[in-house]
C-alpha cells in the first residue's frame, strides 16, 4: 500500500509504502510497465539485501507470465575485487541465485571480479555499457554511508567504471555476509557516477530502520557532496521508494 507521494526538488519523486513487500510490489509494477513499453530494455541491477524481495517478486511475475525478459539485457552495478564469480558472496553468484537462474533474460553482465587487470576490466565493462547504449532503467540501493553502487563518499567521484577501495563503513556493513573463515575483499569494481547518470530512469529503494538517517539526509533539501546518493537530486528522473521503517514511521 502506498502511503505518500512527495515531489523532492524538481525531478525526484519520493514514494513511501507501508511495508517492505509493498515497496517490492510497487517497484515490480514499474518493471512490468517498462518491459511492456520497451522489451529490449537495458536494465541496471543492484545487489545487497534490499532488492532481494523485488527479485523474488519479478521471478513470481515471470513464472505467472506477467513479465518477459527475453529481449532485455542487464548490467550489474558492481562486484567485489578480487573475488571468484563462483564464490558464494560474489555478486555474480548473488544475481544467479536470486534472479538470473529463474528468468529468461537475454544477456546479463557483471564486472569480472577475477579479471587479472582490474583497470582493463573496468575499461572493458564501460565499453560494453556504451555499446549497449547505456541503461534505460537503473535500480539502486543505498549504503548506510550514502554510497550508490560502490561509489563511496569522497571529495570527488569517478564518472566511469573504476576500481575503488571500500570504506571501513562498507566493509563493516557487508561483513555480515562473510563467514569468519572467508576472505572479505576490501576493494571493488563499480560503475561510476557518469554511467549511473546516463540512465534514462532511476529507481532507488530504501528500506529498513538502519537507513532512516541516510534517508533523512537525502530529503533534507540540500546536496551533501559527501553523500553520493545526493547527486541523484540532479538527475531528471529518479523515483525513491521507501518503506515506513526507512522513512522514520
Ligand atoms: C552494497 C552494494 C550496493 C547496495 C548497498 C546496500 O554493498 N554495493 O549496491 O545498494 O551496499 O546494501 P543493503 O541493501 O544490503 O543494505
Amino acid at each position: 500500500m502506498t502511503l505518500l507521494l512527495v515531489q523532492i526538488g524538481r525531478n525526484m519523486k519520493k514514494i513511501v509504502c507501508e511495508t517492505y513487500e509493498d515497496v517490492c510490489n510497487h517497484a515490480a509494477d514499474i518493471y512490468v510497465r517498462q518491459l511492456k513499453e520497451k522489451p529490449e530494455t537495458v536494465l541496471g541491477l543492484a545487489t545487497g539485501s534490499t532488492p532481494v524481495g523485488l527479485y523474488k517478486e519479478l521471478v513470481r511475475r515471470y513464472k505467472s507470465g506477467e513479465i518477459d525478459f527475453s529481449n532485455a539485457q542487464s548490467f550489474n552495478l558492481d562486484e567485489y575485487y578480487p573475488i571468484d564469480p563462483s564464490h558464494s558472496q560474489s555478486y555474480d553468484y548473488f544475481m544467479r541465485k536470486h534472479l538470473f537462474d529463474y528468468i529468461n533474460i537475454g544477456k546479463f553482465q557483471i564486472p569480472n571480479g577475477s579479471a587479472e587487470d582490474a583497470n582493463a576490466e573496468c575499461a572493458r565493462y564501460e565499453a560494453e555499457l556504451d555499446a549497449a547504449g547505456g541503461i534505460d532503467l537503473m535500480l539502486l540501493g543505498i549504503g548506510v554511508n550514502g554510497h550508490i553502487g560502490f561509489n563511496e563518499p569522497s571529495v570527488s567521484y569517478s564518472l566511469e567504471t573504476h576500481h575503488i577501495n571500500l570504506t571501513e563503513s562498507s566493509i563493516a556493513a557487508n561483513s555480515r555476509f562473510f563467514n569468519s573463515d572467508e576472505h572479505q575483499p576490501t576493494t571493488a569494481l563499480t560503475m561510476g557516477i557518469g554511467q549511473i547518470f546516463k540512465s534514462k530512469k532511476i529507481i532507488l529503494l530504501i528500506t529498513g530502520e538502519a537507513k532512516v538517517d541516510i534517508a533523512k539526509k537525502l530529503f533534507d533539501g540540500k546536496i551533501h557532496t559527501d553523500i553520493p546518493a545526493c547527486l541523484l537530486l540532479l538527475h531528471p528522473d529518479v523515483t525513491v521508494i521507501l518503506d515506513k521503517a526507512a522513512n522514520g514511521g
